[in-house]
């Protein structure tokens, strides 16, 4: 099967980004989300990037045109049933995501396959809300999606290799690297990186050092383009959590206990870069 059209549910950060290296890479995208002021500032924020990428001469002012006029915005779920491709990026909730993969089978054309971008869920559990788990997987793309090659691909237990054939070549399209792994919880980048960042809010916690300073020695020591406290706030403290907690359920270790300061900071609404504030403070 050859995928033309793209649906990518919800305009936030990630959906953005997945709907502008899609329609760049020649794709019709539809993005899709609850409320039109979401789209909107979805558009909002691929203009600007795009926008960015022809102030710097590396994009012409007609093709950032083309590439906006490929994408379309959607408000209704109906849409669905134009596309040969769905890729979910909605909001981290395991109910949120079988409720919407069960009205997505129902609403596409039986060729459709179904992807998520989900950081850490079952990719398994998601597809059994369908009657097509052979055309369910995981997609999983890395912030910010127009900079960062890896896209995660995870086979669920009855994804085919027909399916998984589909998407990692539309993967090579977008110029991504594919990477394959199996569905195990935080799949391979999350169940490395959040523990780092876990532990660096642990020395933050017990006082072995400040913010500033856990960053300066995994940025300088270990060549890492941003410490892991600074990462943490851009990811989203919420997400970090929320993917500690998949992780400490999933295995049942204490290894991946959250740091109780990770916790306190999400409690408090300091989310990270989106909320302002999260260890760092942002204008
Ligand atoms: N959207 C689009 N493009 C962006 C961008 C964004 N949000 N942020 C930066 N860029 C582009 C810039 O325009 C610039 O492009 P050119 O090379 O064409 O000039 C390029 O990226 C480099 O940006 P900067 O020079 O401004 O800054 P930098 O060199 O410090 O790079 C960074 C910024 C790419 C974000 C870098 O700091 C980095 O790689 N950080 C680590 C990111 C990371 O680890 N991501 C994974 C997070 S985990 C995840 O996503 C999975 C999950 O499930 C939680």
């Amino acid at each position: 099967m050859d995928v033309k059209r793209v649906m990518v549910i919800g305009a936030g950060q990630m959906g953005s980004g997945i709907a502008q290296v899609c329609a760049g890479a020649g794709y019709s995208v539809m993005l899709h989300d609850l409320k039109e002021e979401f789209v909107e500032r979805g558009l909002g924020t691929i203009s600007k990037n795009l926008q960015r990428q022809v102030s710097k001469g590396s994009l012409q002012e007609d093709e950032k045109q083309e590439v906006l006029t490929r994408i379309n915005k959607s408000t209704n779920l109906d849409n669905a049933k134009e596309v040969d491709l769905v890729i979910e990026a909605a909001v981290e909730k395991i109910e949120i995501k079988t409720n919407l993969f069960a009205s997505l089978d129902e609403l596409t054309q039986p060729h459709t396959i179904l992807a998520s971008n989900t950081s850490s869920l079952p990719i398994t559990e998601i597809a059994a809300a369908t009657k097509r788990p052979e055309k369910v997987i995981g997609m999983h793309f890395m912030n910010p999606v127009p900079v960062m090659k890896l896209v995660e691909i995870i086979r669920g237990l009855a994804t085919t290799d027909e399916t998984y054939a589909v998407i990692e070549d539309m993967t090579k399209k977008l110029s991504k690297v594919p990477v394959e792994v199996n569905d195990f919880p935080g799949f391979v980048s999350n169940r490395v990186l959040m523990p780092m960042i876990n532990e660096a809010i642990y020395t933050v916690y017990e006082g072995v050092a400040a913010p500033e300073a856990v960053d300066e020695v995994m940025k300088l020591g270990m060549n890492h383009p941003m410490g892991p406290i600074t990462l943490a706030d851009f990811i989203g403290l919420d997400t970090c959590l929320y993917i500690m907690e998949t992780l400490h359920e999933g295995f049942g270790d204490n290894k991946y206990r959250p740091c109780p300061l990770l916790r306190k900071y999400v409690k408090a609404g300091w989310l990270g870069r989106k909320s302002g504030r999260g260890f760092y403070i942002y204008e």
